[in-house]
């Protein structure tokens, strides 16, 4: 009888539908797990080779066929398996694994593949590739965004002196120190990172399930079989199944890092927002980095902001991505059930996508340049800018109670929106005993804003800090 090309089949008794067959494949997008699945293959191995199943010799070339697998990622990279003839009607990335490694073991130790998925499920192999696959990438876009919050720094630097203008409702509102401004942003992707640091910490790599009720090699084959693992490769968060149902059925790992990239990816929209709108001659405070922009082929002037736009387009997909793995899982019965093959699109396209956008935005923050000229005049001209910290002014000073301060600021600039630079001594005692136009010329200021305000200082961030708490490699390799 032929061999079975596929890991299963023993009791059909006709071939598997062409069309059905495709439809059901996932090598198209799952190959990207290949090296996860190696590392499975390693543990597992280790603990049969404990338990008696595969002897050393066996164990040992398994063992190299495998490392050799690993050593063509590192070298070429994942995609280089795509062109090999093995991925031809392969089902996924376990079934391809088996045919890479028993390719590699031709002609003589051929049939030793078929000991090699002794005692172990998909199910088991697939939680685990995609718990380790998660494991990395956070740790990747964790120093991805440390990458950013350095570029917010730059320009904290470069305009560590200037002032801008606050905003609530889209409504001029009070100045602010430029920086505080931009380190509003670093505090939201410093968020980030800690959402991250907690996700890494809580995130268990389960081993043993089997295909739902654990394996009948022991503890002891298993534990032995990760402690040598963790010799060479160490998160430090492997471990023997416990409840093996809940492991092969848990995706709320995959759930919690979509939501995570959703709020990061929420946080760059509105970063590429804030842009977009400032950047515009309404506003004109802050230029664009050419080389991140495009132009029109049409209207000669143009210079639009399309990698901030697209930013915030993705935001769409992001949150979609999240949405279908929530849709697909609720209501999904315990265990293992094939709908959970799909989530495996939704959570690789929002890591890259998020991968690409802070790669580009880290280097985008750094090259805007501020309109400091606009800005200053504004804030010069714009006496409203300073209505509150007047109000303040004669509370804090004068004890007039808050609600009468406000209405007479209030009443002040109607006055001043009519009588501009006209207004005059009479006018102000009208309002208030205490005000005159020397008091209006040294409170309404942005100085005297700023100066005014005790609770907040406006520093520098400091990444240190972060960086201290981040954990930017987990994953150490010792060879
Ligand atoms: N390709 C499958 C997935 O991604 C792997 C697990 C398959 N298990 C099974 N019993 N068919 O979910």
């Amino acid at each position: 009888m032929a061999k079975n090309k596929n890991m299963w089949g023993g009791r059909f008794t006709k071939p598997v539908d062409k069309g059905f067959f495709e439809f059901q494949k996932s090598i198209k997008y799952d190959y990207k797990l290949l090296e996860y699945d190696v590392y499975h293959s390693v543990i597992h191995i280790t603990a049969l080779n404990k338990a008696g199943i595969l002897d050393d010799n066996e164990c040992k070339k398994l063992k190299m066929a495998l490392k050799s697998v690993l050593d063509q990622i590192e070298e070429k990279g994942v995609e280089s398996f795509l062109t090999s003839s093995e991925i031809e009607g392969a089902e996924d990335v376990h079934t391809y694994l088996q045919r890479i490694i028993e390719k590699k073991l031709a002609p003589k130790d051929k049939e030793l593949v078929d000991k090699l998925h002794s005692l172990r499920s998909r199910n088991d192999q697939i939680v685990f590739n995609e718990k380790f696959y998660c494991l990395d990438k956070s740790v990747a876009i964790s120093s991805q965004l440390i990458t950013l919050l350095e570029s917010i720094i730059v320009l904290e630097e470069k305009y560590a002196k200037e002032n801008f203008i606050g905003y609530t409702h889209t409504q001029r509102a009070q100045a602010v120190p430029f920086v505080s401004y931009l380190s509003a942003f670093f505090y939201m992707f410093n968020r980030d990172t800690e959402r991250l640091q907690s996700y890494v910490h809580n995130l268990n790599i389960y081993i043993g399930a089997g295909a739902l009720t654990g394996s009948s090699l022991t503890k002891e084959n298993y534990n032995e079989a990760i402690k040598e693992f963790q010799i060479v490769k160490q998160p430090s968060n492997l471990k023997l199944v416990e409840n093996a149902m809940d492991n092969v059925s848990d995706r709320d790992f995959i759930i919690e890092f979509l939501s995570a990239i959703s709020i990061i990816q929420m946080h760059l929209s509105r970063l590429a927002e804030d842009i977009i709108l400032y950047s515009t001659k309404e506003f004109n405070f802050i230029k664009l980095p050419e080389e991140f922009c495009t132009g029109s082929s049409l209207m000669p002037h143009k210079k639009n902001p399309d990698f901030l736009e697209l930013v915030r387009g993705y935001t769409g997909m992001i949150y979609g991505n999240l949405m279908a793995i929530l849709t697909t899982m609720k209501g999904l019965p315990l265990t293992y059930n094939r709908d959970m093959q799909l989530d495996k699109q939704p959570l690789f396209s929002s890591i890259e996508i998020v991968e690409k956008e802070l790669t580009i935005m880290a280097q985008f923050i750094k090259g805007i340049e501020l309109n400091n000229k606009v800005i200053k005049a504004i804030l010069k001209k714009e006496k409203a800018l300073y209505a509150t910290e007047l109000a303040e002014w004669l509370v804090v000073e004068k004890k007039v109670p808050f609600k009468k301060a406000h209405d007479i600021v209030g009443r002040l600039i109607i006055l001043m929106e009519k009588k501009g630079e006209n207004i005059t001594n009479a006018d102000l005692k009208g309002l208030h005993c205490s005000l005159t136009k020397k008091i209006i010329k040294e409170k309404m200021n942005v100085m005297h804003a700023l100066m005014s305000k005790k609770t907040v200082t406006a520093e520098i961030s400091n990444i240190e800090n972060v960086k201290a708490k981040v954990i930017t490699d987990n994953i150490v390799t010792s060879n």
